[in-house]
């Protein structure tokens, strides 16, 4: 992570994280840089801040959050372990990656933060700020993407705080987010299954664990996935070959556009440009955004996962 401005990024960061820290131990919300978007982090063992994040966000509390952790050692002490487990969080670790596990006996997070389920979502993220602030705070941080409930996840320092800023006790700043997609959910309750396609693909899974089941369409197992999500104000038209009158286009390979998600066809720039692509075409008020076709191999699998939340299909 080498960015113009890291270095005075770092010296400064110190100070920063341990005022971010003190505003978690106040039961305050911090913005979180972490390698996917975005988060409103809290302290996931005080409901009255698990609370406060669901209020900020207008997020309906029977979808349960991540908690967030700094290492193997600390998930291990919020969420039982078995060996598929560990071999994943062995191999993509820290990363964008999100196990779904039974709770420990005596797990930290509080119960609102798991919506009184007998699971947990747990992630190390990678992002060095994210990993500087729980080393230093110590216990689990719950952190859903800070946008407001079925808007984009914002992926910069200045959409996450034009979406919650005014809801926090400290920010931090930690440019922008490499990944651009949510994490990608595993549950590992009976067969794995993949709840949610992300950065760590279902290829990349598999070559670990074995084939992966596709989520259960059961509101208890999986309530991220009943919820309209990622959407722009003005309506997604999928798979468009060229823009309307009047609408924004987000193309995909060679050409000329505005918004080009990737002139050389990269899957990794595209997933990490589609969010701010959508928000800036969005903040033209087009009739519509039209988004040109992903391939659905690899990531293209989480992104076409998102564009497909974006135009209001669910399932
Ligand atoms: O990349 C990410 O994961 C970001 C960054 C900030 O870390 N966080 C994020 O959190 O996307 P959130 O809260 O927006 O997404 C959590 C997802 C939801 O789909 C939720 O339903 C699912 O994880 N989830 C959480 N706990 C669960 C549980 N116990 N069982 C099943 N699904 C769960
Ligand atoms: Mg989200």
């Amino acid at each position: 992570n080498s960015g113009r401005g890291e270095g005075q990024r770092e010296a400064d960061g110190d100070a920063a994280i341990e005022a971010a820290a003190q505003a978690l131990r106040r039961g305050e919300l911090v913005i979180l840089p972490t390698e996917t978007v975005y988060g409103l982090a809290g302290d996931a063992a005080n409901p009255q801040a698990v609370a406060a994040i669901f209020e900020a966000k207008g997020r309906p509390s029977f979808n349960p959050l991540i908690s967030h952790v700094a290492d193997l050692a600390a998930a291990e002490r919020i969420a039982r372990f078995d060996e598929r487990a560990r071999a994943l969080a062995r191999t993509f670790w820290p990363g964008p990656l999100t196990l779904v596990l039974p709770i420990a006996e005596d797990t930290a997070v509080s119960d609102l933060a798991r919506a009184g389920l007998d699971t947990v979502a747990v992630r190390v993220p990678a992002h060095s700020t994210a990993r500087a602030l729980l080393a230093r705070f110590g216990g689990p941080v719950v952190a859903p993407s800070a946008n407001r409930s079925g808007r984009p996840s914002p992926t910069t320092y200045a959409d996450a705080m034009e979406e919650t800023g005014d809801k926090v006790g400290a920010s931090l700043d930690g440019g922008p987010c490499e990944v651009g997609l949510e994490s990608t959910v595993v549950a590992l309750l009976d067969v794995p299954r993949l709840l949610r396609p992300g950065a760590v693909t279902r290829a990349e899974l598999e070559a670990v664990i074995g084939p992966l089941a596709e989520a259960e369409v059961d509101a208890k197992r999986s309530p991220g996935r009943l919820a309209r999500h990622y959407s722009p104000k003005a309506p997604v038209r999928l798979n468009a070959t060229h823009a309307e009158p009047g609408e924004a286009f987000l193309a995909f390979g060679p050409g000329q556009h505005r918004w080009n998600l990737s002139p050389s066809g990269d899957l990794r720039e595209a997933a990490a440009r589609l969010f701010a692509y959508l928000r800036e075409a969005d903040r033209t008020d087009p009739v519509a955004i039209a988004v040109a076709p992903i391939p659905f191999e690899g990531l293209g699998e989480a992104i076409n996962d998102r564009l497909k939340r974006a135009a209001g299909f669910v399932g």
